[in-house]
């Protein structure tokens, strides 16, 4: 074979594998032009390379270079062709180029409930008062709740109607049958009706002086409405020390309703009767051109000093408990309670 004639070949077959990688519009079509052209065995580049052998032996050296140059464009254009279906496949793997300067999808930031936002600024302010804050559980014995707040067992306040008394394990079970009074030594439980438990556990384990606040859920079988709930929070404080008086009570109370509702809001002191305290009080602030209750205070009974081992003799106090939701209606201008306990998030963005 003629020089001429091998490089015309070697041409030819150059341009038609460039030709045919180009069009291959998949990874398939590339690899059966590249079994066609690039093929080890019958490949065409390796058929042209037997066909070097029948060129006269002057012209050798030049057939040799023109089909190593031949072979080189051929796969290099075989390369190009791979990287445009890889980056076509790229492309429809994650749709339209990707855009730095599209605004991106904001965050929604969740926030507290308008709950725990109060009793975190209550906490605060009452903390700045000098009141640190302690705590108790949630279901309870009528000690705590009861006896030892000089609510004797004959109070209406006791009665199951007011209260949701628990069933122990032993007069819920069935097997159990009859229910005999040995069976019901076990204490009788009950969610607190009250934060004043706390008052209690503080005591029983604290020496005077004692300066704390409680916050926390409490039960009470009220049928829902716009002011009342099932369960609610109440901020507890007490406040024991020698010489304590009535006074410093209007005072801290008169600082703390300021700090939180501003100072435009007024609050009244009505007299009124708690078991727990003497004498007692019922707190009411200004709203609209009314006056809303929002709590009871008063001075410690003696009987609940002297149940916690206190000297009434020796210290006094004062102890005040506080709706936690109805500073937060007053606040924020709320008029139903249920609000904050549908979990409707339209309500619950606004804070
Ligand atoms: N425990 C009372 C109540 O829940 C409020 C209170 C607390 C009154 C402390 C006086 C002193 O109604």
């Amino acid at each position: 074979m003629g020089l001429a004639e091998f490089t015309a070949e070697l041409e030819a077959m150059r341009s038609a594998a460039a030709t045919a990688f180009a069009s291959a519009a998949d990874v398939e079509a590339l690899e059966a032009a590249r079994v066609d052209f690039l093929g080890a065995k019958a490949g065409r580049l390796r058929a042209a390379q037997k066909g070097l052998g029948a060129v006269a032996k002057q012209d050798k050296p030049l057939a040799g270079k023109h089909f190593n140059e031949a072979k080189q464009a051929i796969e290099a254009s075989f390369a190009a062709a791979q990287q445009r279906l890889a980056s076509n496949g790229s492309a429809k793997r994650t749709g339209p180029a990707f855009d730095p300067t599209v605004p991106g999808t904001p965050l929604v930031l969740g926030h507290l409930h308008p709950i725990t936002q109060t009793i975190d600024e209550l906490t605060d302010i009452m903390g700045r008062l000098g009141f640190a804050v302690a705590d108790g559980p949630e279901i309870e014995d009528e000690w705590h709740n009861f006896e030892a707040l000089n609510i004797p067992l004959s109070h209406p306040a006791r009665d199951p109607l007011e209260n949701f008394y628990l069933s122990t394990a032993k007069a819920a079970d069935p097997a159990g049958g009859k229910l005999k009074q040995a069976a019901t030594s076990e204490p009788t439980l009950l969610l607190r009706s009250q934060t004043s438990t706390v008052q209690i556990r503080v005591m029983e384990k604290t020496p005077p002086p004692v300066r704390i606040i409680a916050l926390g859920r409490v039960y009470r079988p009220d049928t829902a409405d716009a002011t009342h709930y099932p369960m609610f929070h109440q901020i507890e404080g007490l406040l024991i020390d020698r010489h304590v008086t009535m006074a410093d009570l209007k005072t801290v109370l008169r600082l703390f309703a300021s700090s939180y509702l501003g100072s435009d809001v007024r609050i009244r002191f009505r007299p009124s009767f708690f078991p727990f305290t003497e004498p007692s009080v019922e707190v009411d602030m200004s709203w609209n051109d009314g006056w809303l209750e929002f709590g009871g205070a008063g001075m410690v009974d003696p009987n609940v000093l002297r149940s916690v081992g206190y000297d009434p003799d020796e210290v006094s106090g004062f102890a005040f408990g506080l709706g936690v939701e109805r500073l937060c209606m007053r606040r924020h201008a709320i008029d139903d309670i249920r609000e904050f306990y549908k979990n409707d998030v339209r309500f619950l963005e606004q804070f």
